[in-house]
């Protein structure tokens, strides 16, 4: 009997202690390689590597050790967060930063939740996206370290109607609560949730883009369909179509035209909306993404299409009049600047498609070719000015 514990203490209790010593010992030998400097605009260049001469001690080599979350933070983040994480860094800004000590996390503060803002960015506000700087576990060691600067948090969401994006996309359908004074609620809807924590609210019926929300993604109190509740989406808006009530998207031949939506499918990290045109020859499969250029952030529509009769197809930005051309990036994309929302700036990436108007709406004209994918880029920029337009034709874009 003692022999069986023995041997069941071994099996069950040190050889996982064991095991997880062995990783943990591997794991810090193949930690993350450095710390990142800080962005160089923003703070002084890293001061930690000290070039003595050869045989002085003093030298500190950081290769070696695991970058934590607080170093990370500190040089990348504290100018604008304070070292504390009250919002009150060195950097005077016209939008303040939140303070993570009294918990003012309007996008989540889960750690997924976090890891996305930090990743993405927040558009049309100062705070960039990190995508290109950190990796992923890089972000999510900053994550946990903002995290541990805030109050500490509950366990379980008590609110068990609320739906939360993890590593999967969702889709949400019901009526959806009007966008604003005077606009209908449509009672057919659905919003498209992705694991980058974009939400996109459409109408059902044709497929009108209303509005992309970030962060939280939906509350529902209607599961069994009778309660008549709309949805909730739980999200902040970051771009309203049309003040709320956009036109139909799309135009053939230069007449606008009716969409309508034949299904939703589940694509890596988003939802792809498959739609026909009428008169019903044309069909597009449409997936939002959000995308960061350098340290701008924003979002992307790609619209695949199946023209076989190569018809002209025109796409409604949803931008202001006026469009100022910026240039065209390394990877071909055609940059346009318009007035964005609330004082900001709209800058609109156009690939595969050229800039039109039709019946005074600024369109993309989609350039002819069957079975091309067009993308529409936008990054909403707080603090515009003309010498970014170099920063943003150099940057790769990514996904
Ligand atoms: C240039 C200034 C700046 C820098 C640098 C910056 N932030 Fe921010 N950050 C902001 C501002 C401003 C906001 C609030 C935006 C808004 O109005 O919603 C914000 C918001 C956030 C939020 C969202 C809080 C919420 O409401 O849910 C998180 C998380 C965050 N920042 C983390 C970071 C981390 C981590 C870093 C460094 C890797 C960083 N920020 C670097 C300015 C900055």
């Amino acid at each position: 009997m003692k022999e069986i514990v023995i041997s069941m203490v071994c099996t069950f209790v040190l050889a996982p202690i064991l095991a997880f010593g062995i990783f943990a010992v591997s794991w810090w030998g193949t930690a993350p390689q450095q710390i990142l400097p800080p962005p160089s605009h923003l703070a002084p260049r890293n001061t930690n590597t000290t070039t003595g001469p050869p045989g002085n001690e003093q030298v500190i080599s950081t290769s070696m050790r695991p970058v934590s979350g607080r170093l990370l933070f500190l040089a990348n983040c504290a100018t604008c967060h304070g070292a504390d994480g009250s919002g009150k860094g060195n950097l005077v800004l016209d939008r303040p930063a939140r303070s993570f000590k009294d918990g003012g996390f309007s996008f989540g503060n889960t750690l997924p939740a976090i890891r996305r803002v930090i990743a993405s960015g927040i558009p049309g506000t100062p705070m960039p996206g990190f995508k290109q700087t950190f990796t992923p576990a890089q972000q999510l060691s900053i994550a946990r370290y903002v995290q541990s600067l805030g109050p500490p948090i509950r366990k379980s969401d008590p609110d068990a109607t609320r739906m939360v994006i993890t590593d999967r996309p969702m889709i949400a359908r019901g009526e959806l609560a009007s966008l604003g004074p005077d606009l209908p609620s449509h009672v057919r809807g659905f919003i498209a949730g992705g694991t980058d924590g974009l939400s996109w609210e459409y109408q059902m019926d044709d497929v009108r883009l209303l509005a992309i929300r970030q962060g939280g993604f939906v509350q529902r109190r209607n599961w069994d369909g009778r309660s008549g509740e709309p949805l909730q989406p739980l999200g902040r808006l970051i771009r309203l179509m049309d003040g709320g009530g956009p036109g139909p998207s799309f135009f053939v031949d230069g007449k606008k035209v009716r969409s309508h939506l034949k299904s939703t499918s589940f694509e890596p990290g988003s939802i792809a909306i498959d739609q026909t045109l009428d008169p019903g020859e044309v069909t597009i499969r449409e997936i939002g993404r959000s995308i960061s250029v350098g340290t701008f952030s924003g979002y992307a529509r790609s619209f695949l299409f199946d023209n076989p009769r190569d018809v002209t197809i025109a796409i409604d930005l949803h931008i202001e009049d006026g469009a100022q051309k910026i240039g065209i990036d390394s990877r071909g994309i055609v940059w346009y600047r318009t007035a964005g929302p609330t004082g900001s700036t709209e800058l609109t990436g156009l690939k595969n498609a050229v800039l039109g108007e039709i019946d005074g709406s600024t369109v993309a004209i989609v350039s002819s070719g069957v079975d091309r994918e067009v993308v529409v880029s936008t990054l909403l920029i707080s603090d515009w000015n003309d010498s970014m337009s170099k920063a943003l034709l150099e940057q790769d874009v990514s996904a």
